[in-house]
């Protein structure tokens, strides 16, 4: 026994930024970042706040599966920076639907919803869940250093949700690690309040290596398509829908290159959102759905990678009319 998707939501920001307003600060253009990553525009956080983002695409993922906060067994979310470091963003969430099943964030950077379906499996498999919320919504605008054009250029933030039930629905997955703690970094500020503390606080700001992190990511994106059609004895040609991970469209491009596959099949979102992190691939497959995109016996693969670095794919069989 595995999961289906039974619902699923999205929330985004409503201030909208486009290259030209980076570009009145920044030494940057609307050019570069388009034909760079195939970014024009992306939602950035004002005067809202993530927790409520993550419960509005929480509330729309639960009324379209039907599911009470009571019948909820398990909520996880994928973030790398809650509004709150406790209660969890699951917690606040589990608080706004009405739940109390058991409720933790987790943070595999780009990769968390994938982690999360993996983790709602095993619950499942092994009987000790039937119905799981998962979560994802980041704040990377909080994370960035607004003076790097190498890196703030590329994010953006949002929310999203999916209920998933027991039933027929994931083929495989797949997930792993190349730990590296250099390429992608993000420190936190830990400590600096304390009068004990003395270590030197590293800058709250990304830092990236962006060419190393580009090979990474096509090496891994192939490699983890390759595998997890292996484990559910496809080849990528039976897929119906890849949802990549939306860090750049070049790297979309270049991770299915060899695959030989329809582009019309390769699903993106990156022009009008940017990177989202985790919540990339939750943002995309909610806008699909909604725009009646999948059919029933639809099989669709999620693949990403990110800061770890990480990485992994999912295939589902989309079970839902
Ligand atoms: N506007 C204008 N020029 C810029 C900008 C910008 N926003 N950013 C960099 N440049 C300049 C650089 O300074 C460099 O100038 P120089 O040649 O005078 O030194 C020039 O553009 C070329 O820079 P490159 O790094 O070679 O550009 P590249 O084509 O490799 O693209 C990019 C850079 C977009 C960052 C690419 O490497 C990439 O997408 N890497 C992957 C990033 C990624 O996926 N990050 C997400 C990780 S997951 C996570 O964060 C959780």
């Amino acid at each position: 026994m595995s999961f289906y998707i039974a619902g699923t939501g999205s929330a985004l920001p409503q201030k909208v930024v486009t290259n030209d307003d980076l570009a009145t600060f920044l030494d940057t253009s609307d050019e570069w970042i388009r034909t760079r990553t195939g970014i024009r525009s992306r939602h950035v956080l004002t005067d809202e706040r993530l927790d409520d983002l993550a419960i509005a695409s929480a509330k729309t993922a639960m009324g379209e599966a039907g599911a009470s906060g009571a019948e909820l067994d398990l909520i996880l979310c994928a973030t790398m920076r809650a509004d709150t470091f406790t209660p969890s963003l699951a917690c606040t969430v589990a608080e706004a639907v009405g739940a109390t099943a058991p409720a933790f964030d987790l943070n595999a950077a780009c990769v968390g919803v994938l982690y999360a379906m993996e983790i709602a499996d095993s619950f499942i498999s092994s009987g000790k869940a039937k119905t799981v919320l998962i979560v994802s919504a980041e704040a990377m605008s909080k994370l960035l250093d607004w003076t790097d054009r190498a890196s703030c250029v590329l994010f953006g933030d949002g929310a999203g949700a999916m209920v998933v039930r027991a039933g027929e629905g994931r083929l495989a997955g797949v997930l792993s690690t190349k730990p590296d703690s250099h390429v992608i970094r993000m420190p936190n500020i830990e400590g600096l309040n304390s009068p004990y503390n003395e270590i030197a606080q590293e800058k709250l700001a990304m830092h990236m290596d962006g060419g190393e992190v580009y090979k990474f990511a096509v090496n891994a994106m192939g490699r983890n398509i390759e595998e997890a059609c292996a484990r559910a004895g496809l080849t990528p040609a039976d897929i119906d829908w890849y949802l990549p991970h939306q860090a750049n469209l070049r790297i979309i491009d270049a991770s299915l290159k060899k695959f030989k596959i329809d582009k019309s099949k390769v699903l993106t979102n990156i022009a009008e959102c940017g990177n989202m992190s985790a919540t990339s691939v939750m943002v995309l497959l909610d806008q699909f759905a909604k725009k009646g995109t999948f059919k029933r016996g639809d099989k669709l693969l999620f693949v990403a990678f990110g800061g770890g670095l990480t990485s992994g794919a999912v295939i589902i069989t989309w079970n839902k009319d």
